[in-house]
């Protein structure tokens, strides 16, 4: 039997994991709104996402996952990064898998482990839930990102192929997970 994982509320702890020094990790409130949009646009690139900027489109940053979905970074106290938790698809068959949805990290603090440790939170707070396996997706252009997921036990378990167009371009798409 394979339970669901169990609902995120706004009351669930930030997991106890360790941070880089100076680093605080909370679980987001709707008040982080406005900052949690901006540091999305700012780690945009067109090597890591296939879509627009949140700036260019007529969405709230909250409309998919809500704010308990998402834990932050702070470092000195400024929001500098993020990772948003939501399931493959909206069916309860999926409710098992805790996919990463989103991951970034303001260039000005980049390089400190605060990715790394973003990750890890996030599959701390999968299991705490009952979770079975993390997924992720990551394009086959963001060497970075799929070098820190390998390096924290992700493995790759679909190779979507010229999956999107970006700037002319055919780009991969991959699919990452790690069981828990
Ligand atoms: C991918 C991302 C989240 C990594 O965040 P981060 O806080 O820099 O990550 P970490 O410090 O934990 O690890 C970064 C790794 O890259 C290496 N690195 C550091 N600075 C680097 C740089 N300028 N260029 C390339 N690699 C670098 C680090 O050495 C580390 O690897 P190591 O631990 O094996 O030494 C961040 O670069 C980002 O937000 N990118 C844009 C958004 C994105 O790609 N999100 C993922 C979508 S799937």
């Amino acid at each position: 039997m394979v339970d669901p994982a169990a609902p995120l509320t706004p009351d669930d702890p930030a997991p106890d994991v360790a941070m880089p020094d100076g680093v605080v990790l909370r679980r987001a409130s709707a008040a982080d709104h406005d900052e949690l949009a901006r540091l999305s646009d700012d780690t945009w690139g067109p090597d890591n996402s296939p879509g627009p900027k949140l700036v260019d489109r007529d969405t709230d940053f909250f409309d998919r996952v809500g704010p308990e979905g998402h834990l932050v970074a702070l470092l000195d106290g400024r929001m500098v990064g993020y990772v948003r938790m939501g399931h493959p698809t909206p069916l309860p068959a999926s409710r098992h898998v805790v996919e990463v949805q989103g991951l970034g990290v303001h260039a000005d603090a980049a390089g400190r482990g605060i990715g790394a440790a973003l990750v890890e939170a996030a599959v701390a707070d999968a299991r705490r839930r009952g979770a079975h396996k993390v997924s992720l997706r990551v394009m086959g252009t963001n060497p970075r990102a799929i070098a820190l997921y390998e390096r924290l036990g992700f493995t790759v378990q679909g190779h979507l192929r010229e999956e999107f167009v970006v700037e002319g371009a055919l780009v991969d798409d991959l699919m990452m997970c790690r069981f828990l």
